[in-house]
């Protein structure tokens, strides 16, 4: 087989959901994301990184993702990757071109296998780097539920380059497209929806100092401060005021590709789950909230794809 093409990197999550816009405020005033870009029916919030929004909120017919948004090099390996889409057999979107949107680029779109919308953009609009204190930096990773989640993985692996970085029992994988311990995570799940999307934050004293701006305005977290087992990373989840998980991390474990081996992690043994001992298992109702609403996704758009091919 020739060389896989990796995914660059994660640049965010376009989300969506009825009444999502008008959540803006509880991004802005508590969580520490700032608006860079908004329209009639769409507000984009961005971190104090280089990223032109990490964070969309769509209005839109059913809470879940409107998209998946990712990074590539450049043009070159913009088209390699959709190339390779091709070859793989993905549904795919249309070819590479100009994005009309506010953060422009050239990319294409593909569907993974649950039908969710996957964005590949290189060329997009960047900030200046700002140096706020204890605000997020970017987006750290994505959690997807799966009803197939092997099938899933295999799909990220093989037509987008994802690695193993690990698995927590038989129950989630983990999977990184760089140095970061997991870009993408999928759990199973009996459907498909969004399970969390974590906010780095650039150290651990801002970590918790933005758990206290939360605390300060009445949000405790629903589960944490902890420190995971698979990834290293510290954690704090909330729930966001459309029901949506939200975590803060820092400290992502970066990953050597020449000594770096995947593990099955326990879940038996709490020390393995929750370094610190301090957060303890999950609640059933943080489970609950984690297994999310079922997402379609856009079935739509695989029947349109297909028709057209
Ligand atoms: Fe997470």
């Amino acid at each position: 087989m020739t060389e896989t093409i990796r995914t660059g990197s994660l640049r965010g999550i376009m989300m969506r959901g009825p009444g999502l816009p008008a959540t803006l405020p509880f991004y802005e005033d508590m969580w520490g994301l700032r608006l860079a870009h908004q329209t009639d029916d769409c507000a984009l919030l961005r971190g104090t990184g280089e990223e032109a929004f990490l964070y969309g909120l769509k209005e839109g017919p059913v809470f879940g993702i409107e998209y998946v948004h990712f990074a590539m090099p450049d043009r070159a390996a913009m088209d390699a990757l959709h190339a390779q889409c091709l070859a793989r057999g993905a549904i795919v979107l249309g070819k590479p071109a100009e994005f009309g949107d506010w953060a422009g680029g050239y990319g294409f779109e593909i569907l993974d296998p649950d039908n969710r919308r996957l964005r590949f953009r290189t060329d997009a609009l960047r900030h200046d780097e700002e140096t706020e204190w204890a605000k997020p930096r970017k987006v750290s990773h994505v959690v997807l539920n799966s009803p197939d989640m092997e099938g899933t993985q295999e799909f990220y692996e093989h037509v987008l380059g994802f690695r193993v970085s690990d698995y927590s029992a038989d129950q989630m994988v983990f999977l990184r497209c760089n140095t970061d311990h997991h870009s993408i995570a999928l759990v199973r799940g009996n459907y498909a929806s969004v399970n969390h999307v974590a906010f780095e934050m650039p150290t651990l004293d801002e970590f918790m100092r933005g758990i206290g701006r939360m605390k300060q305005k009445g949000h405790v977290p629903s589960w944490g401060p902890g420190r995971h087992g698979p990834g290293n990373n510290p954690f704090a989840y909330f729930v966001s005021p459309s029901g949506f998980v939200i975590e803060f991390t820092s400290e992502l474990q970066q990953i050597n590709e020449d000594s770096h081996e995947a593990k099955v992690w326990s879940r038996t043994d709490p020390e393995a789950m929750d370094r610190w001992m301090t957060a303890g298992p999950p609640t059933p109702a943080q489970r609950a909230v984690m297994q999310g609403r079922p997402d379609p996704g856009f079935p739509e758009l695989r029947a349109q794809a297909l028709g057209a091919s």
